[in-house]
């Protein structure tokens, strides 16, 4: 495929980094700050199967964004592993060389309950790393939270396989809800610190429509720290430090223990949004394009696909779309009216178009 003629950068100077591609809208965990049970029931009408993009879409589709300087696929869900035979999409992916020449940086978000069964799969076939959802140690409050009852020792098995064939540096995510699960940051903290894994605390965020939403509910990042730091005070932590972060666009402030035995970072959409350089795109199960993780509205490009559309044609649509895009919600959040942040026209939900 021929390299686009200059990289397409949206409105507001941001490029085309990072490509994220939810390969199904279904999970096997009800978390309610993104599938509630309420709403997520079996007569939800999740996509049926036509309406998925194949793998061979989603890989030209891959190609087509890498040639527009994507380096890093992150495959998301609902839950990803959930997808029949993942693995061969992920060899697919594992092909595509960047602008530079180098594979692509190809990574994963699971909640972890399939990766027992799957990491050394899903190694062999060229994922390079894998995001951890874990949002308590306790087993009951772990349970209560993926709401179907799911034990935590599960989980933990599949961050010891997913380690043990080198998926890593693993990286865990927990998101905090006040009064849910705050009182189980300290001992996720020092469990992770202990295993030498990085444990990211994030602010749970008003995404899709569905979750109720409430902001007394977000436990804001400053806080978070202010928890570690007192426990490195009372010996119960090693001491943290402040670190650069690695690359712009990241999500995370990235902080690191003294002793260097583990790092832990925040993401704070809330109280600290980073869309000033946000160079991610999204592009759902069925191949709609999002510029946002907030937006009301895709781009469809399984019906340029599927119209025949050349290789260049994609790259060329792809770069148009960025190059309109306006995106800062979460830098927006605390200005707009209301209504525009409260559901009354519906946004994409995190379980259709992932992390
Ligand atoms: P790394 O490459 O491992 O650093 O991953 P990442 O932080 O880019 O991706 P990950 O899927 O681990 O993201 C963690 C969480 O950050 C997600 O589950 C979301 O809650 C949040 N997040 C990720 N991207 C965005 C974004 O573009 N906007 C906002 N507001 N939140 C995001
Ligand atoms: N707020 C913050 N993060 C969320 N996630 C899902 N819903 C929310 C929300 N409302 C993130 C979690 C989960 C990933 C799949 O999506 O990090 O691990
Ligand atoms: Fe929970 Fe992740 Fe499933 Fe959403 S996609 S319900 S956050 S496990
Ligand atoms: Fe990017 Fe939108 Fe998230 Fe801001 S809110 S960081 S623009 S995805």
């Amino acid at each position: 495929m021929a390299i686009a003629p200059g990289l397409p950068h949206d409105r507001l100077g941001r490029p085309l980094r990072d490509l994220r591609i939810s390969v199904t809208d279904r999970c096997n965990f009800r978390c309610s700050y993104c599938m509630p049970k309420e709403v997520f029931t079996k007569d939800y009408p999740y996509l049926p199967h036509s309406d998925l993009l194949t793998f061979e879409e989603i890989s030209r589709l891959a190609r087509a964004f890498a040639t527009l300087g994507v380096r890093k696929i992150r495959l998301t869900g609902g839950e990803p592993l959930l997808r029949k035979n993942i693995e061969a999409l992920i060899e697919q992916l594992a092909d595509i060389r960047t602008l530079e020449g180098q594979p692509l940086e190809l990574t994963l978000t699971t909640n972890g309950t399939l990766l027992a069964r799957k990491a050394a799969a899903l190694k062999a076939a060229g994922l390079r790393r894998a995001t951890i959802s874990l949002d308590a140690l306790d087993d009951a409050i772990f349970r209560q939270m993926n709401d179907v009852d799911h034990p935590v020792a599960s989980v933990l098995e599949g961050i010891n396989a997913a380690r043990a064939v080198g998926l890593g540096p693993l990286k865990i995510n927990m998101v905090v809800k006040r009064g849910v699960n705050d009182h189980e940051i300290l001992p996720m903290a020092r469990h992770f610190q202990r295993e030498g894994l990085t444990l990211r605390f994030i602010e749970y965020m008003d995404v899709g429509a569905t979750n109720g939403w409430r902001m007394d509910e977000v436990l804001p990042s400053t806080e978070v720290l202010g928890r570690l730091q007192r426990a490195a005070g009372d010996g119960l932590l090693p001491t943290l430090a402040p670190l650069e972060r690695a690359a712009p666009g990241e999500t995370a402030e990235r902080w690191a223990y003294a002793d260097g035995s583990a790092e832990v970072g925040f993401i704070s959409s809330v109280t600290h949004a980073f869309c000033g350089d946000c160079n991610r795109a999204r592009l759902s199960t069925e191949g709609q394009l999002y510029l946002c993780l907030f937006a009301h509205q895709g781009h469809d490009l399984r019906g340029l696909l599927r119209a025949g559309a050349s290789d260049q044609d994609i790259a060329a649509a792809i770069a148009g779309i960025w190059q309109q895009r306006a995106d800062r919600y979460s830098e927006l959040r605390a200005s707009l009216p209301a209504e525009s942040t409260a559901g009354a026209r519906p946004r994409i939900e995190m379980s259709y178009i992932g992390g």
